[in-house]
């Protein structure tokens, strides 16, 4: 058993220790919105925050984060989270949607760090995250965009 915070809600999962965050998130929680690509820390569909940092579920064990904080792009909140959920849908980034969840979760990660990021800073902390419809252009203009919210 491990027992951990989620989007804010402590819960007790009984899912064997080295089982993948990714696959207790989805399956014993079901909360949907973090995908399954590759599975092996490639693609960051499965991004997730852990203590408010991103990793990648799909690669981390969930005994790894008892007694810590998940958020997810379910639990993703704050002036940073609207920036980005408004940017995607003014620019309409999405195509098929499998990556999203997982390039917003890394696009709102940056741009806490970084509330005005550069092209470079943008493909620095983007590189990770692979888009199977190239959506990649759509997704650095969303950024752009977001920042520009945060600065009003
Ligand atoms: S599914 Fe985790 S990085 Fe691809
Ligand atoms: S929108 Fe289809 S994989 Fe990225």
């Amino acid at each position: 058993m491990t027992k951990f915070t989620i989007n804010g809600r402590e819960v007790t999962v009984t899912s064997e220790d080295d089982t993948p965050l990714l696959w207790v998130v989805r399956d014993e929680l079901g909360l949907i919105g973090s995908k399954f690509g590759c599975g092996i820390a490639q693609c960051g569909a499965c991004t997730m925050y852990l203590d408010s940092q991103p990793v990648r579920a799909c690669v981390t064990p969930v005994s790894d984060v008892a007694g810590r904080e998940v958020t997810t792009i379910e639990g993703l909140s704050g002036p940073v989270a609207e920036a980005v959920r408004g940017a995607w849908q003014k620019l309409d980034v999405v195509q098929c949607g499998y990556c999203q969840s997982g390039q917003m979760m890394t696009a709102a990660a940056l741009l806490s760090e970084i509330p005005a990021p550069s092209d470079s800073d943008i493909d620095n902390a983007m590189t990770g995250n692979i888009c199977r419809c190239n959506t990649y252009q759509r997704i650095r203009a969303a950024i752009h965009s977001a920042a520009e919210t945060l600065k009003t």
